[in-house]
Parts: C-alpha cells; structure tokens; sequence
C-alpha cells in the first residue's frame, strides 16, 4: 500500500494568504527552517496505478501538478483519481470537488450527514450535478470495511470520530456520528494498516484501539497548544472548540501515542501557527524524541 500526502497543512495552508504569525512570516521571507505546505489531503493506492483521493483541497490543482502517478496517462482525458472519499464537510477538505468538475461523474465516498451538508449548507455537490455529476456511496457506521470499486486491494473501515461539523453545518454544536470520521485502511496484498484521522477532537475507546492497532498513523497535527490561536495573537478560539486535541498537554497527542506499536507515527493537518512546523523548534525535538514524524507535503510512505 502506497500513501501518498498531497497537502499536510490545516485550512488556511502555510502560509496562509492574511497571516502575519511567527511561522506565516518567517516561511514567506525563504526562512529555510520552515516549508511551506498546502491543505490536508492524500492519496492511497494499492498498486500505485488507481488511487483513492481522501479528501479535496482547495490546492488540489497544484497538488495533482505535484504527483505525477496521478496525472493522465493513457485516454485523452484521463486520471488516476479512481474515486474521493471525504471524512468530513470541511472547506479545507471538500471545496477541491469543483476543480474537478472537468472529468467523468465523481464517485464520492461519504457519510449520510456529510452528504447532508455538501448538498445544503455548503451545497457543492448538487453544483456539481451541473457538471460533472456525482455519485454518492453512503459510509456506514456499523464496523465493516468496504472497498472502493476500482481500486483494488484496499479494505476500509470508517471509524467516528469526536470532533466538529463545520460552522455551516446544524450539527456544529449538536454532534451526530458520521459528521466526522478516521479511516482504518487495510492493504489486503501486505495485511499493514493505517489509521488516518486528520480532525481528532476527543479520545474515544475505539479511537484509542485504533492508535494502538495501527502499523502507520496519520493523526490530527493541527495545534501544539490548547490556547494556540489566542497566544500567538491571530483569533480565539481554543483547539478544542474546533474538535482538534493539542499535542503538548499531559492527556494531549504526544501522550496518546506513547505506547503505540505503529512502526511510523506522523503528525498530519498542521495547523500554521504551530512551532512544530519550525524544524529547531523545542516543541520538533520533543516530538523527535518521541518518535513522532511531521508530515509534509510529497511525503510518501510504502506499508
Ligand atoms: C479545521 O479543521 O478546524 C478547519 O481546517 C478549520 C478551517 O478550515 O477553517
Ligand atoms: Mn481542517
Ligand atoms: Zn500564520
């Protein structure tokens, strides 16, 4: 199995086009210390040939310019996108739909209250229907894997997860299981497994499973701190009002994932204020220490 990371970055990217924060400032003067990186999504494959994208960012043109695998190979108007799967109704993570919008009818992978949300609060499915045209396949809840049709080889599980609808959605205060979930990938050829979790708010007893089962982890990167935004003076609302759980912190990332047997464990969806992202940070050597990777854009991994 073949993961490949097209956007590492949280909504907004880094830099973000209005930010002035330490990071934001010092990656746009060409500070070699930071890269810049685009917002979160990635792709996964069997065979290296037919991909699922998982999630689409706004920068889904710039990241498909970046990967060559799954550019056009073969028809006039071809792709290796097989089809997208989306763990939530994040802008960061859906609003790339409309750029694909050229190609053949959009098989979407997504739950029922996602759905929900693209086609009423953030109506860009049923835009689509104007173009291209999708084709809905509903996530279950009830723990059993599926496949994609068309890329062979993958067994995936949606797991729920504790974190946020988005502000456009009428279960933003009012959580329902499948407004967000982590996927648990399997590679039938080598028996290895992923669990991918961008937007992790809360530790659940199936989630904790999850972190501890997996051989890679691909988990929510967003905040170092609690307090983040308002400390580093850009807004403020704390991590946890946007369903994601800071790294530092004695029940934080850093701690969950302190007995977990992954062989990598990668920090994903960063978020640009975060000093994780200065690689002679204080906050990077302690997540070296710790074994846990940042993830950055191109990064690929072979499980
Ligand atoms: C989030 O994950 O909380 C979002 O990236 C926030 C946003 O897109 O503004
Ligand atoms: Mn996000
Ligand atoms: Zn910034």
């Amino acid at each position: 199995m073949r993961i490949h990371v097209l956007g590492s970055a949280a909504g907004g990217g880094f830099p973000q086009w209005n930010c002035n924060c330490p990071n934001c400032e010092a990656v746009r003067r060409g500070d070699p210390l930071l890269r810049a990186r685009t917002q979160s999504s990635i792709a996964v494959s069997s065979d290296g040939e037919a991909w699922v994208l998982i999630n689409a960012s706004p920068d889904i043109r710039a990241q498909i310019l970046a990967f060559p695998d799954i550019q056009p190979r073969q028809a006039r108007r071809d792709t290796g996108i097989r089809a997208v799967l989306l763990t939530d109704a994040q802008i960061d993570h859906v609003t790339g739909l409309l750029v694909l919008r050229e190609g053949e009818r959009l098989p979407i992978y997504c739950t029922r209250p996602v759905y929900e949300d693209l086609t009423t609060g953030l109506p860009l499915l049923s835009v689509l229907e104007h173009y291209c045209g999708v084709d809905w396949h509903a996530l279950e809840l009830d723990g059993t894997p599926f496949e994609i049709d068309g890329v062979p080889n993958l067994r995936i599980t949606p797991i729920p997860l504790e974190s946020k609808a988005p502000p456009y959605s009428p279960h933003r205060e009012n959580p329902h299981p499948g407004d967000n979930i982590g996927l648990w990938i399997e590679g039938a050829d080598s028996g290895k497994s992923v669990f991918y979790a961008p937007g992790l708010g809360e530790i659940s007893v199936a989630v904790r499973e999850r972190l501890m089962q997996a051989d890679c982890l691909l988990v929510d990167g967003t905040f170092w701190r609690e307090d983040e935004m308002a400390q580093t003076g850009v807004g403020h609302k704390t991590a946890s009002a946007m369903g994601h759980l800071p790294q530092s912190g004695d029940a934080g990332m850093i701690a969950q994932l302190k007995h977990a047997r992954a062989e990598r464990k990668i920090l994903i969806h960063i978020n640009n204020t975060n000093p994780i992202l200065r690689e002679d940070s204080q906050s990077r050597s302690r997540l070296s220490e710790e074994g846990i990777e940042v993830a950055y854009d191109g990064m690929d991994i072979t499980l």
